[in-house]
Formats: structure tokens, sequence, C-alpha cells
């Protein structure tokens, strides 16, 4: 009776003080790490700083690391935002996810002339100086890279994009290959959205992976974007993954967020909160999860209103910094009875 009583007072006490800290604690405690992509405009305030230096043990640069921020004009670097994010995680003993090497979109318009992609030499010879030197730039302060991003269609056919029209599928290895010499350490992720939930499209990206590894290329895992709705199937998530993890790989959530109709009334942040609770516990079960990242910290800075119309509300805390009950399931699912 007396050990019961310990005990009961033991898991009371833990949790009690657990409770006072932070996501980024929280999410150590289980050997997760929680992150966020940050943009640089984000960076220029304290409140905001701060609040990402408690919470979250990864940052994501969400466009500074993009090849037409990098190079903007042709032969001249610009890694000012990238290196103040990099430099910011570091001194807060943040890791950095570096994203993203290759890429349709957010190219340098300088690429294309009247329209024309490069020839096959040049297209080359030009992807890989950026793949190297951005790479490179960052070795040893750079965790995990997405290397190659949302190549795969959506019917399960590689993406029609400039680097397969002009180069062809090797492009992928390539990249991976190249990613690899210049840090020989980073754990190198292919990243795409639309695989929470198996279907043509994850096993496409299963077979390119598989594949890949046949060859004997460097690649470690597969990033699961789960940019998602109220009503994204996710119940075979945690089997998904693990049919990658079976191949060796790891598992990363990239870009969460879960985006709701602007006409929907304050009780929708509730289902919100449930949808969030499924993808991070998803995270914690599957054992080749090792960070779960989400698409930005507030609703007041979220590409999604840009890019869907009358949807929005898609993050952990409102606009005005507030933490939402998505938050709060968030906190409760690293504090609850999962372990690893
Ligand atoms: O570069 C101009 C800048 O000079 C100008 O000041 C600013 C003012 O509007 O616009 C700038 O570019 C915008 C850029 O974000 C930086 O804010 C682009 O127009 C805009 O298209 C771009 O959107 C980004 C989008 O990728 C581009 O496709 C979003 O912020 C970013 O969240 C989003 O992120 C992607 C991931 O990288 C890959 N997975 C999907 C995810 C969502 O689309």
């Amino acid at each position: 009776m007396l050990l019961v009583s310990l005990l009961v007072v033991g898991v009371i006490y833990e949790n009690g003080a657990r409770s006072m800290e932070s996501l980024r604690e929280l999410a150590a405690h289980r050997g997760l790490l929680i992150g966020t992509s940050i943009d640089d405009a984000e960076l220029g305030s304290a409140a905001f700083r701060d609040l990402v230096a408690r919470d979250y043990g990864s940052v994501t640069p969400e466009n500074a690391m993009k090849w037409s921020v990098t190079e903007t004009n042709r032969g001249i670097e610009d890694f000012l935002a990238a290196d103040r994010l990099v430099n910011l995680a570091v001194a807060d003993g943040q890791q950095v996810r570096g994203h993203t090497l290759v890429w349709q979109r957010q190219l340098p318009g300088w690429l294309f002339t009247d329209g024309r992609p490069p020839s096959a030499d040049e297209l080359r010879t030009l992807l890989r100086g950026h793949i190297t030197n951005t790479v490179a730039r960052y070795r040893g302060r750079i965790s995990s890279w997405d290397v190659v991003n949302e190549a795969m269609g959506d019917d399960g056919r590689l993406r029609e994009n400039v680097f397969l029209q002009v180069l062809g599928p090797s492009y992928i290895g390539d990249a991976f290959t190249w990613a690899h010499a210049a840090d020989p350490s980073a754990v190198l992720l292919y990243n795409d959205y639309g695989l929470e939930n198996g279907g043509p499209k994850a096993e496409a990206v299963e077979r390119l992976v598989r594949g890949l590894l046949d060859e004997g290329i460097p690649i470690g895992g597969v990033g699961f974007q789960a940019h998602v709705s109220l009503s994204t199937p996710l119940d075979q998530l945690v089997a998904t993954m693990d049919r990658f993890a079976a191949l060796g790989l790891v598992t990363p959530i990239t870009e969460a967020d879960v985006r709701i109709n602007d006409s929907a009334d304050a009780n929708v942040l509730d289902d919100q909160a449930r949808v969030y609770r499924r993808l991070i516990d998803a995270c914690v079960q599957a054992r080749s999860c090792p960070s779960f990242t989400t698409w930005g910290v507030t609703d007041a800075h979220s590409w999604i209103p840009s890019e869907y119309p009358g949807q929005g509300r898609a993050l952990l805390r409102d606009d005005r910094l507030a933490p939402k009950p998505a938050y709060d399931q968030v906190r409760a699912a690293l504090l609850g009875p999962w372990w690893r």
C-alpha cells in the first residue's frame, strides 16, 4: 500500500514537474526532436526568437536555402539569411534541417533563357555546384538535408520537371551522391507530400528509394511533409513509415500543418487538435521518426492562405502567438503514455 502511494505521488510529482517543461524539453525526454520552419522575416522579432529557442530543438529554413535565394544572380552567392538562421540555431543549441537542394519551384530565373532550360551538361554542372557549395558551407552544422523535394507525381510517375526533362531520372541519385561528398555525416532525405496514408504515390516513392539503395546511393530517409486537412486519412501513417523503416531509413515528419476552412467556427480547433495528436502520436509510435517539424510557428505566417484560398489557421499558435488546442494536444502527446 505504501509502495502504491509512493508510486502515485511520484507520478503526480513527475507530471507536475514536467508540465512546466517546454515542448522542446518534453520531446527530448522521448528522444524526439520537435521542430519548426522559420522564415527569415520572422527573425526580426525578439519575442518570436525567444519562443522558438524555448519550444523547438530543430529549425528548418522555410525559404532561405532555396536556390532562387542563395543564388538570385548567377555566380553570386547570398547566404545572408541562411547564415543568420544557422548561427542563431547553433547558439541556441538547436539542430538545423537543410531545405531544400533540388526542387522544381523557387529556381533562379537566370537558369532559363527565354523560358528555355540549359543544356544537360550545363545544368548538371550548375546543379552539382549548387549542391556542393550549399552543403559544404554548413558541413557539420546541418544534421539532415532535404536533398530532393517533391520529385514524384501524384500519379506515381516521376514529375515532369526541368531536371527530369533535361537530365533524366539519374538526377535524383546524382544529387544524393554530390550532397554526401560535401558532408558525409549529414542524413540525406527524399522529401514529399501525400505519403501519409500509403497508396500509389507512397508505393512509387518506396520503389524509387529501393532502387537508389540497390545502386548504393547514400539516402538516409524519407521526409513525410504531412500538409494535411481535417479529412486526410491517417490510419496507415505508422504502417507506411514502417515500410520505409524496414529498408533501414528514417521517416521524420518534416512540414506538418493542418489547414481548416475560414468559415468554420472556433469548435473546429478541437478537430484540428485531434488531427495534430494523430500525427505526433504516429511519430512517437513509429521508431523511425526522429523529429516532428511543423511548417511554421503561428497562423500569422503560413503558406496556406496564399495557396489554399479560403483556408488557414493551420499551425499550433494563433496569429497573436497564443497556443491553440493543437498545441496542448502536442504537449499532451509528449507527456502521454506512449514510450519509445
Ligand atoms: O522572393 C520574394 C521576395 O523577394 C518578396 O519580398 C516576397 C514578398 O511577397 O515574395 C518573395 O517570395 C515568396 C517566398 O515564399 C518568400 O516569402 C514567394 O513569392 C512565395 O511563392 C514563397 O512561398 C513559399 C513556397 O514554398 C514556394 O513554393 C512558402 O513561403 C513556403 O512555405 C513554401 O514551402 C514549401 C516547401 O518548401 C516544400 N513543400 C511545400 C511547402 C509549401 O508550399
